[in-house]
This record gives structure tokens, sequence and C-alpha cells, in this order.
């Protein structure tokens, strides 16, 4: 049965792990200094202070693909998709408690990688729909979702979850 952590509640520091080195792999984040490059202190970070922000995808108790989103305010992400900051400013800005569950106004749909036997079932959307509605819970704020193209299939999927929840879309420049 397919399961998502903003569900179930069920996250541990080695689903972190493993989300960090698949996207390590998949994006290159070690070589692109635009890119965030997560530590393990951040994993940590983010499973103490934003666990809904992380949507573990699990079918059984198989690891298949996680999703994860950080809350923003809208200056910052003006700032990012004209490309005044980069990816990491975005995530330091939470780190050092500038952007907190209670101050956000928009939302960076920061990545998603879903197991080759499982894509196309609607897997990632559903990631990122849920961790979206735990954190606007019953806020009454109305974030706009913003997101940096990295596949055709990663701007399909930010276009879907868009149109799910009725919210506005902005894509960095190129
Ligand atoms: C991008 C990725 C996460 C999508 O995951 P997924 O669970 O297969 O996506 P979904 O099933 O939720 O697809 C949502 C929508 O995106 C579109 N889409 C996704 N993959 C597609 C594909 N290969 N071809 C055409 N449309 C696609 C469709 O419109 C789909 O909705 P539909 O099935 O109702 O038509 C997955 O392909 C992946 O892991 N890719 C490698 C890493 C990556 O590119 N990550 C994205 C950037 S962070």
């Amino acid at each position: 049965m397919i399961t998502y952590s903003t569900d179930t509640g069920k996250q541990s520091i080695k689903d972190y792990e493993f989300t960090r080195k698949i996207a390590i792999k998949e994006f290159g984040t070690s070589t692109d200094k635009n890119q965030w490059h997560p530590t393990e202190e951040d994993s940590v970070f983010v499973m103490n202070n934003l666990p809904e922000c992380m949507n573990i995808i699990r079918d059984d108790d198989n690891f298949i693909g996680f999703t994860l989103i950080i809350p923003s305010t809208r200056e910052l992400m003006d700032n990012f998709i004209n490309k005044e900051i980069n990816e990491n400013d975005l995530w330091l800005a939470v780190k050092n408690r500038k952007v907190t569950l209670d101050n956000f106004s928009a939302i960076y749909l920061c990545s998603a990688i879903i197991d080759k036997n499982y894509r196309r079932r609607g897997l990632s959307s559903n990631g990122f729909v849920k961790s979206i509605r735990k954190l606007i819970g019953k806020k009454n704020v109305k974030p706009i979702l913003f997101y940096w193209a990295y596949s055709n299939e990663g701007k399909l999927v930010a276009d879907k979850v868009a149109k799910i929840l009725n919210l506005k879309l902005e894509k960095r420049i190129e």
C-alpha cells in the first residue's frame, strides 16, 4: 500500500539521509553553486522544525520517493525567480528563522524524485499537494507557488499541483 509521511507521521533521519543522497546524485548539487547543498544538519533541521514539508512516500515499508517544499515570502520568491538570490539563500532564510510556518506567503516546490517503477501514478503531485495543505492548514493564506525547472516532468508536476490547489505559480527565469 502506498503511504505518505504527511498522513502517517512516519519519518526518520535514515529516510532524510536517503533523500539527501539521491538528490545529490540526481541533481548534482555538489557541483552547481546556485543550488542548495543540503547537509546532514539541514536534514535534522527540516525533520525537527518542518516535518510536513518533507513527504516520504512508501510502498508498504519500501521507500519509493519523496517531495520537499520550502516555505518562503513573496519578497524572497521575487528575488529568487529574478535570479537576485540563489536556492541556498532561500534555504538560509528558513534556517535563520526569517521565514517560519507562521509568516510564509509563498511556497517553493523544491524537489521531488520518484522511483522509475512508480512514475505517472500521481505520487509526486499528491506528495506536494498533501504537504502544502498541511502548511496552509486553517490559516487564512493563499500562498504563491514557485519552482526552478529542472526537468520537463518537474514543470508538468508543478502545473498540476497549482491547478489542483488553485494557487498561482511562478517560475525562475532561465
Ligand atoms: C518529476 C517526477 C518527480 C514526477 O513524478 P511522478 O510521480 O511521476 O509525477 P505525477 O504522476 O504526479 O505527474 C503529475 C503530472 O505531471 C505530468 N507528467 C509527469 N511525468 C510525465 C511524463 N513522463 N510525461 C508526460 N507528462 C508527465 C502529467 O501531466 C502528470 O499528470 P497526469 O498523470 O494526471 O497527466 C519524476 O519523473 C522524477 O522523479 N523525475 C526525476 C527527477 C526530477 O526530474 N524531479 C523534478 C524536479 S525537482
